[in-house]
């Protein structure tokens, strides 16, 4: 399979998505060897074009890139001409015109990476759109309850907290439905949108949605993105939605808890249940390098085999 531009997982195929899930694996095996690069993208460019504050995801496509030996470009766009009034579009001819291979670009405004593709040459991977879409934290999500249950259909997966602000929160809905789990969303009615015509569960109360469920998504409450008041308070939303100890008594001993970070601990989730064994927060972060190399590797059009990388 090659990759063209990872834009959204919203209109992605089963097949698609295993298929990076699965090229994920080798590219994880990598880190454990004393030398964890392959020359994948020696003598492109890839370029970080990141219009959002970010420390997680843009560190992760730095290492992604650097471990497949690609030069690696850092654009902040408070530096930049951008904040003389050149559009976007323009920003990124200008860096496409030092000859840039692949542009992960993260910006506010949703169906911004979609608006990139379709005005430059270079690939576009979509590092978060707003509130639309984040692929490859979804992917990273799959590759990681894939590799800790065995399998992803038939799950029962439970999404805590602020759906309405989370593009996490879409690009799982739409991947999570693809791949055949059952999909519960659980958050206070002011921030659960509607999903039409999408087979999603909707629970008010965590503890019924705890009773079932595999695996549970917390997400942050995204107070930046928050114009009027959602929530009566964060220590109120913490004792109905917070995931805490009081909560893991009505759930499996085998859950697996996830959250994509930055984490509000003891708002969105309790400081011992973000530490505890059921807690995969930390590995989430490992296997973010190995799907965005996966990613990266799917797209750059090489010849070199994945089996010369398990080797
Ligand atoms: C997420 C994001 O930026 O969408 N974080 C991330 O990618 N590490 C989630 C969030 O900001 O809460």
């Amino acid at each position: 399979m090659k990759l063209n531009h990872l834009l959204a997982i919203e209109g992605m195929t089963k097949q698609e998505i295993e298929t990076i899930i699965e090229t994920s694996k080798p590219f994880k095996n990598l880190f454990t060897r004393s030398v964890k690069k392959v020359p994948v993208l020696r003598g492109k460019t890839v370029v970080n074009l990141f219009f959002e504050p970010s420390t997680r995801t843009r560190t992760s496509f730095e290492l992604a890139a650097k471990r497949l030996e690609a030069d690696v470009i850092n654009f902040v766009a408070a530096t930049s001409s951008l904040s003389k009034g050149e559009t976007v579009v323009d920003t990124a001819q200008t860096i496409e015109s030092m000859s840039s291979d692949i542009i992960v670009m993260r910006h506010s405004q949703p169906g911004a990476a979609s608006l990139l593709s379709k005005n430059v040459k270079s690939k576009i991977i979509n590092a978060g759109d707003g509130m639309h879409e984040h692929p490859t934290q979804a992917l990273l999500d799959f590759f990681t309850i894939k590799e800790k249950k065995g399998k992803i259909e038939g799950l029962n997966v439970v999404i805590l907290g602020d759906i309405l602000h989370s593009r996490v929160a879409r690009s799982n809905i739409y991947g999570l439905l693809t791949l055949g789990a059952n999909v519960t969303l659980c958050a206070p009615p002011t921030l659960l949108p509607k999903f039409e015509g999408l087979n999603v569960n909707i629970e008010y109360d965590l503890k019924k949605a705890l009773k079932d469920a595999d695996v549970i998504n917390v997400l942050r409450i995204q107070k930046e993105r928050m114009e009027s008041s959602y929530l009566p308070s964060l220590r109120e939303y913490n004792s109905i939605f917070g995931l805490t100890d009081d909560k893991m008594k009505y759930a499996k001993k085998d859950l697996l808890i996830m959250h994509p970070g930055p984490m509000n601990r003891d708002t969105e989730i309790g400081h011992n249940v973000a530490d505890s064994a059921n807690s995969v927060i930390n590995e989430q972060v490992t296997n973010g390098i190995a799907v965005r190399m996966a990613v990266l590797y799917l797209m750059s059009g090489t010849e070199m085999k994945l089996e010369t990388i398990k080797s």
